[in-house]
C-alpha cells in the first residue's frame, strides 16, 4: 500500500487564519453576541477534530453553547461505524428543521466520516435542506472559509470530494478538558478490514512529523495537561513514510524523556503490529500508562481471517501473554464483534472461550454492521438479528463476570490515581490502568496524582478513600 502524505502548506492555514479573522470581525460588528455548538459522534479522534472546530469557531468570535435553540451555528460531527450512529445523527438533524424555523439565519453544518460515505452529501442535499454546509473529514482545516462564505452570501456549500486524506498543522483548538488531552499522532488507515468503514472515509494511513508531536506534547505538559492519549486508528505503525526512520516506540520513548509528572495513553493498537519492542519500551518508560487497548474482533480463525485481520487466535494469545510477562500489571481491554456474516455457534464460542482464556479488564462489544461499500457487507449472512443478539446477550453476561471479578481484586489495594472531574456526589479519577475509581473529596483534587485506597467494586467501576489529608 502506497503512502501518501500531503501536508497542508503554512501559506493555506495562514489563509484560512484571514479567514478566521475576517469572521470575528463580521461577528465583531453585530449587536448581540454569536454562539455556537459542536456535537460529536463516534471516536476520540472526532473529538478530537471537534476541539479544533471548537478552537476555529471561538478564534472567529462565536460563544460555545450547549443549546441548539440558543445556536447561531450547529456543528454536528458524525460517524459512519454502525448503522445505529447514523440513523442517531439523521433523527437529530431532521429535528433541527424546528430550531431552523425559528432562527432562520441559524448555519447548520454536517461534517465527519458519514459526509464521507458515497452518496450521502447527495441525500442531505435533496432532503435535508435546512442544512447550509457539508464536509468531509479531509478539509475541515478549510471550514473557516467555507463559513465566512455562507455568513457573506448565504447559499449552501457541499465539499466532500474523494480524497487520500492530508495533514493539517497549526489549526486552534479548545478543549474539554484541562486534564486529560488528546493527542493524534496519524490519520486514516491501511488495514481494510472486511467490515470496516474506516479506511475508506478517512482515507490512507499518514503520521504526523515526531517534532510537531513532542512540541505539542510539551506544549501541553507546560499547560498543565496530566493525562495524554495519542490517537491513531493504527498507533504501532506510525512513522510509515516519514522521511525520518522512526517508529510509534521511538515516539513513546522521546515524549516520555519530556520532564513533568504525566500519563502518556494511546488507542488503538492493532495485533498484528504490536510486538516485543513496544512492551518492553512501555514497561521501561515510567509515564506509559499500564493499559493497552487491543482488538481482537473474534476467536476464531476462520472469522479473523474474513475480516482480514492478518492473526490467528494463537498469534493473538500470545501477544497478551508476551506483553503480561513485560507488565504483570497491565490492564487489558478489547473490542469484539459479534454476529460478522456467516459466524457459526461454535465459532461464536471460539470468542467466548478467548474472553474467559483471556480475561480482559473490559471489553467493547458490539453486533456486526454491514456498511455499504465493505466486502462483509455483501458475505452471505444467514443468522437473524434475534440470534446475533442472545450471543451478544450472553458474552456481555460473561464479560460482566469477569470485569466483577478483576475489580473485585483491587479492593484493599493502594492506587495512585489521577482526579479528572467529577460525577455528582462523588470526584472521578483513573488509575495508571484506566479503571475508573469513584472518592469523596473537594474540587481542588481535579488535575492531581492522588494515593487512594480501593475499599469498593462493581462491574464498572472502583471506589476509593483518600489516604493523605487534603
Ligand atoms: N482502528 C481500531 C482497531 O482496528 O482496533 C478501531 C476502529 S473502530 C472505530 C472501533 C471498533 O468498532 C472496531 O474495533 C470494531 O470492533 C468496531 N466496528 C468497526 N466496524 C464495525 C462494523 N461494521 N460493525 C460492528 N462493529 C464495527
Ligand atoms: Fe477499521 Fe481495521 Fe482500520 Fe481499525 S484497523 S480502523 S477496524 S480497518
Ligand atoms: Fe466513527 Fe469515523 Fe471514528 S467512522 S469511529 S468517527 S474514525
Amino acid at each position: 500500500m502506497s503512502i501518501s502524505r500531503t501536508v497542508i502548506s503554512d501559506g493555506e492555514i495562514a489563509r484560512q487564519e484571514r479567514f478566521m479573522e475576517e469572521a470575528a470581525e463580521l461577528i465583531a460588528s453585530r449587536e448581540s453576541p454569536a454562539y455556537a455548538l459542536v456535537d460529536t459522534y463516534g471516536c476520540q479522534q472526532n473529538e478530537a477534530d471537534s476541539e479544533k472546530l471548537r478552537g476555529m469557531l471561538v478564534r472567529m468570535g462565536y460563544t460555545l453553547t450547549r443549546d441548539a435553540a440558543e445556536a447561531d451555528v450547529i456543528v454536528i460531527n458524525t460517524c459512519a461505524v454502525r448503522e445505529h450512529a447514523e440513523q442517531r445523527v439523521l433523527g437529530n438533524v431532521g429535528a433541527l428543521t424546528h430550531t431552523k424555523k425559528a432562527k432562520p439565519d441559524q448555519i447548520i453544518c454536517l461534517c465527519g466520516c458519514m459526509m464521507q460515505q458515497a452518496g450521502m452529501a447527495e441525500k442531505i442535499k435533496a432532503s435535508y435542506r435546512h442544512v447550509s454546509l457539508v464536509f468531509g473529514p479531509h478539509v475541515l482545516w478549510r471550514f473557516p472559509e467555507y463559513l465566512l462564505k455562507l455568513l457573506r452570501d448565504g447559499g449552501r456549500i457541499f465539499a466532500t470530494d474523494a480524497s487520500d486524506g492530508v495533514i493539517a498543522e497549526g489549526l486552534p483548538s479548545v478543549r474539554d478538558s484541562a486534564v486529560k488531552a488528546w493527542l493524534p499522532i496519524m490519520y486514516g488507515c491501511n488495514n481494510f478490514c472486511s467490515y470496516c468503514i474506516v479506511p475508506h472515509v478517512r482515507g490512507r494511513e499518514r503520521s504526523r512529523a515526531p517534532g510537531d508531536v513532542l512540541a505539542e506534547a510539551r506544549r501541553l505538559v507546560e499547560a498543565g495537561y496530566k493525562d495524554l492519549t495519542l490517537l491513531g486508528q493504527n498507533v504501532n505503525s506510525y512513522g510509515k513514510g516519514l522521511p525520518e526512520t522512526v517508529d510509534f516506540s521511538d515516539l513513546l520513548e522521546r515524549i516520555n524523556a519530556i520532564p513533568g509528572d504525566f500519563l502518556i495513553r494511546f488507542m488503538t493498537s492493532h495485533p498484528r503490529d504490536a510486538g516485543e519492542k513496544l512492551f518492553s519500551t512501555m514497561a521501561r518508560c515510567e509515564k506509559c500508562a499500564r493499559h493497552i487497548h487491543l482488538p481482537f474482533q473474534s476467536g476464531s480463525d476462520r472469522v479473523l481471517s474474513a475480516m482480514n485481520r492478518h492473526y490467528t487466535r494463537e498469534d493473538y494469545l500470545a501477544l497478551v501473554r508476551m506483553a503480561r510477562q513485560y507488565m504483570p500489571d497491565l490492564v487489558l481491554t478489547s473490542d469484539v464483534i459479534v454476529g460478522f456474516p456467516g459466524e457459526t455457534e461454535e465459532e461464536f464460542e471460539d470468542t467466548l472461550s478467548l474472553v474467559s482464556e483471556v480475561g480482559f479488564d473490559a471489553l467493547f462489544t458490539f453486533i456486526f454492521s454491514p456498511r455499504v461499500g465493505t466486502p462483509a457487507a455483501s458475505m452471505p449472512d444467514p443468522f437473524t438479528r434475534e440470534e446475533k443478539q442472545r450471543r451478544f446477550d450472553r458474552l456481555v453476561a460473561l464479560q460482566n463476570a469477569v470485569s466483577e471479578k478483576r475489580h473485585a481484586a483491587y479492593v484493599g489495594s493502594v492506587q495512585r490515581v489521577l482526579v479528572d472531574g467529577r460525577e455528582g456526589e462523588y470526584l472521578t479519577s483513573r488509575t495508571s490502568g484506566g479503571r475508573l475509581v469513584r472518592l469523596r473529596g473537594g474540587d481542588k483534587l481535579i488535575g492531581t496524582f492522588r494515593s487512594v485506597e480501593i475499599t469498593g467494586s462493581n462491574t464498572w467501576a472502583l471506589y476509593g478513600e483518600l489516604r493523605e489529608e487534603d
